[in-house]
C-alpha cells in the first residue's frame, strides 16, 4: 500500500506527528509492535500524565547541542499543547515547579492523540514488528507499506518490560546516521557497601539540594535499599557520569541551627537536635554517623560547624544507576547534528526523519520530555 509518511512508533511523538501530517492531508501510516499506543503516556505520572510544563525552556534538555531543541520548542509549546488538552475539555492542574497532570487519568490524553489521529485518518497498525526497511527510488518500504517519508518514532531503551527498544539506533545505523552514546537518565543511583547509611533509612525522603559539578535541583531525595533515588535525584542523574561524587544538601543553615540548638538546649544531644529537621531515621544514622557522643553544650562551636558540613554537603559516589529497567528516559541517542532542528529531517537522507527520545534530547523531570515528543512530532509532522 501506497502512504505519504509511514511512521514507527505510536507514542506521544509519533502519535502527534501523525495526526498533525494527517490533519494537513497527507496519508499516513503509524506501525507499532505493542499492542496498544501510548502506553507509556498511560504509566507517565503515576496515572496522570505530567504531559507538559508551564516553565518549558530549552536549558531544561540535555543534548550534544544545546541549541537544537530551540526551535521546534518555540514553535510547538507547552501552551499549544495545554491549548489542545483545553479543547478536549480534559482537566488539569498543576503539581509542583510548574508541572501539568490531567486531573483524571493519561488515558484521556492517549484519547485525545486516538481522536487527532482520526481527525487526519490516520491509518495504525498494532502488533506490527518493524522488520526490514527498504530504501530504493526515494521510497522507503516497511511491513508491506511503501512512503516517500518515514519518521523514526519508536523512542529509547527505557522500561524494555513496556515494549521499549533500541530500534531506533537500529534504523540510524541502516542510514548511516551517527549516535550519541545512549545512557538510562531520569533513574535511581546505587550506592556501595561503605554508604551504608543509606542503606538503613531505606523509605525515608526529605527535601535536599542534589548538586553534581555545578548542576543543582532543590527537590526531595528518597534513601533506598541500592542507594538513592527521588527527584532531585532523579535529576542529577542525567548529569552525573561514572566516578563522579554527588553533594546533598540536608539542611541548608546547618551550622546556625546546630548553634542555635545548643544555646536552647545544651544537655541535648546531637541526635535531638538533628530530629527537629530531619526525619527521624535518618537524624539517627547522620547522629551515628558524626558520632559525637557528648552533649551540645560540650561541644565548641568549630566542632559544630564540621558537624554542619555534612549536612549541608553530604558526599557519595555512586557505584552506578540502575539502568534501564528503572530509567524514566534514555539521553543520548541520534546526533542532532545529523538532523535538521527545523524539521527533523535526515540531512544526509532525504523524507528520513527522527523525533521524541530516539533522538539527542532529554528532558529534565517534570513533563519536559513530553512536550519534547509533541514539539518534535508537530516539527515532522508539519514537514512531511
Ligand atoms: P515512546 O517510548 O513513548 O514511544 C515509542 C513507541 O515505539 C512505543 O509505542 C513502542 O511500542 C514503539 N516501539 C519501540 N520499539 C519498537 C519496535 N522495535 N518496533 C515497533 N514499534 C516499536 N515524561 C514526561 O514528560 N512526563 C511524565 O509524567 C513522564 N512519566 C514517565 C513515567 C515512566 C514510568 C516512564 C518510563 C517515562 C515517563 N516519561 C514522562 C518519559 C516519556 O514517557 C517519554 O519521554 C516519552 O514517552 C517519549 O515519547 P516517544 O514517542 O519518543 O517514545
Amino acid at each position: 500500500m501506497d502512504y505519504d509518511a509511514i511512521i514507527l512508533g505510536a507514542g506521544g511523538a509519533g502519535l502527534l506527528a501523525a495526526a498533525t501530517a494527517g490533519q494537513a492531508g497527507a496519508r499516513v501510516l503509524v506501525l507499532d509492535h505493542a499492542d496498544a499506543p501510548g502506553k507509556k503516556i498511560l504509566i507517565s505520572g503515576g496515572g496522570r500524565c505530567n504531559f507538559t510544563n508551564r516553565e518549558t525552556e530549552p536549558h531544561c534538555y540535555l543534548s550534544e547541542n544545546p541549541h537544537f531543541a530551540k526551535s521546534a520548542l518555540s514553535r510547538y509549546t507547552q501552551w499549544d499543547f495545554l491549548a489542545l488538552v483545553e479543547r478536549y475539555g480534559i482537566a488539569w492542574h498543576e503539581k509542583t515547579l510548574g508541572q501539568l497532570f490531567c486531573d483524571g487519568s493519561a488515558k484521556q490524553i492517549v484519547d485525545m492523540l486516538l481522536a487527532e489521529c482520526r481527525l487526519g485518518n490516520v491509518e495504525i497498525r498494532l502488533s506490527t514488528p518493524v522488520g526490514e526497511i527498504a530504501h530504493a527510488d526515494g521510497r522507503f518500504q516497511v511491513a508491506g507499506a511503501s512512503a516517500p517519508a518515514l519518521v523514526i518514532a519508536t523512542g529509547g531503551p527505557s522500561i524494555p518490560k513496556m515494549g521499549a527498544t533500541g530500534k531506533a539506533y537500529e534504523i540510524a545505523d541502516r542510514f548511516g546516521l551517527k549516535l550519541v552514546t545512549p545512557r538510562p537518565a531520569l533513574v535511581p543511583l546505587t550506592l556501595g557497601k561503605d554508604e551504608m547509611l543509606f542503606r538503613e533509612i531505606s523509605g525515608v525522603a526529605c527535601p535536599t539540594i542534589a548538586r553534581v559539578r555545578d548542576i543543582a535541583f532543590e527537590e526531595a531525595s528518597l534513601f533506598t535499599h541500592k542507594g538513592l533515588s527521588g527527584p532531585a535525584i532523579l535529576q542529577v542523574s542525567s548529569y552525573w557520569s561514572p566516578g563522579e561524587t554527588i553533594e546533598l544538601t540536608l539542611v541548608k543553615d546547618a551550622a546556625e541551627m546546630l548553634r542555635a540548638a545548643k544555646r536552647r538546649m545544651p544537655r541535648a544531644h546531637m541526635k535531638a537536635a538533628l530530629a527537629e529537621r530531619l526525619p527521624n531515621r535518618l537524624a539517627d544514622a547522620l547522629a551515628e554517623r558524626i558520632g559525637e557522643t557528648r552533649p551540645l553544650g560540650a561541644i565548641t562551636d568549630a566542632e559544630l560547624d564540621l558537624a554542619a558540613d555534612m549536612l549541608t554537603r553530604l558526599r557519595f559516589r555512586p557505584t552506578g544507576t540502575e539502568g534501564y529497567a528503572k530509567a524514566e528516559v534514555t539521553a543520548g541517542g541520534i546526533d542532532t547534528a545529523e538532523l535538521s532542528s527545523k524539521t527533523m529531517e535526515a540531512k544526509g537522507v532525504s523524507g528520513l526523519y527522527a523525533i521524541g527520545e530516539a533522538v539527542d534530547v532529554t528532558g529534565w523531570l517534570g513533563g519536559y520530555n513530553f512536550q519534547w515528543a509533541w514539539a518534535s512530532g508537530v516539527a515532522a509532522g508539519k514537514a512531511i
